[in-house]
């Protein structure tokens, strides 16, 4: 089974990602290793530590796949952004400040958005029925790594009904996270309230990368038609974007 990552910080010394080229391709490495062969590299944006400027990315993107592609290594890297939310989202995305997966020319661009660790923003269904308008799909980037989110479960499931897709971090299913988080994540993917699974690797030993792992939990608890659910929907990500 081929995977696709949508949410890896995996581009050089742009972010709290790898620093030296040499652990970022190790990253690569890792993912191939996990039958994954198609990523999108996503940056931090707009938080308020890191802001991956689009240029700068796009030149480091440049710059790695080369690199990969010299080290004889079979991935594909596109490049997106991890938008720290921020009050004005939405204009930043339409003035391509904040980079969605996809662009204006592809089918469809899905805006992969961080909410803050322990708040809930309550305009969020107005951003996401903004975005959708102009036919951005919004994903929450690991909503189960809230706190918000954590005590108010009616906050999910308002931005659900609003049309976001949830995305939760391969290692939330297999305890890295604690286990009140493994039990949530066990709990919304039985709900069907999960679309995406990904790693959201930032290096080759602490969060690394693949999916192997949380797609043999998957199994393990009975939930293998959910994690093809989701595996389908990172495939038409990817289609949706090229
Ligand atoms: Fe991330």
């Amino acid at each position: 089974m081929r995977h696709i990552d949508i949410h890896t910080h995996i581009l050089p010394s742009l972010d709290d990602g790898p620093t030296a080229v040499a652990d970022a391709l190790e990253l690569a490495r890792q993912f191939v290793r996990n039958d994954t062969d198609r990523i999108f590299a996503t940056p931090h944006g707009f938080s308020t530590v890191y802001h991956a400027d689009p240029e700068v990315s796009q030149a480091a993107l440049t710059r790695f796949s080369k690199e990969v592609r010299r080290a004889g290594i079979d991935l594909t890297v596109r490049l997106g952004m991890e938008i720290h939310y921020h009050p004005r989202v939405v204009q930043t995305i339409l003035e391509g400040r904040a980079l969605c997966l996809g662009s204006a020319d592809t089918q469809r661009r899905y805006a992969l958005i961080e909410l803050p660790a322990r708040d809930w923003p309550t305009e969020l269904p107005e951003v996401i029925y903004e975005l959708a308008l102009r036919e951005i799909q919004t994903i929450i980037a690991h909503p189960e790594r809230n706190l918000a989110a954590l005590a108010r479960e009616q906050l999910i499931d308002e931005a659900l009904a609003e049309g976001a897709w949830l995305q939760l971090t391969a290692g939330s299913l297999t305890g890295q996270f604690g286990s009140a988080c493994e039990r949530l994540s066990r709990r919304w993917l039985d709900a069907g309230k999960v679309h995406v699974i990904a790693s959201d690797a930032h290096d080759p030993r602490v969060r690394q990368a693949g999916l192997a792992r949380a797609f043999a939990r998957l199994d393990e608890w009975g939930l293998s038609s959910a994690g093809e659910q989701c595996r389908r929907n990172a495939e038409t990500i990817w289609r949706m974007t090229t």
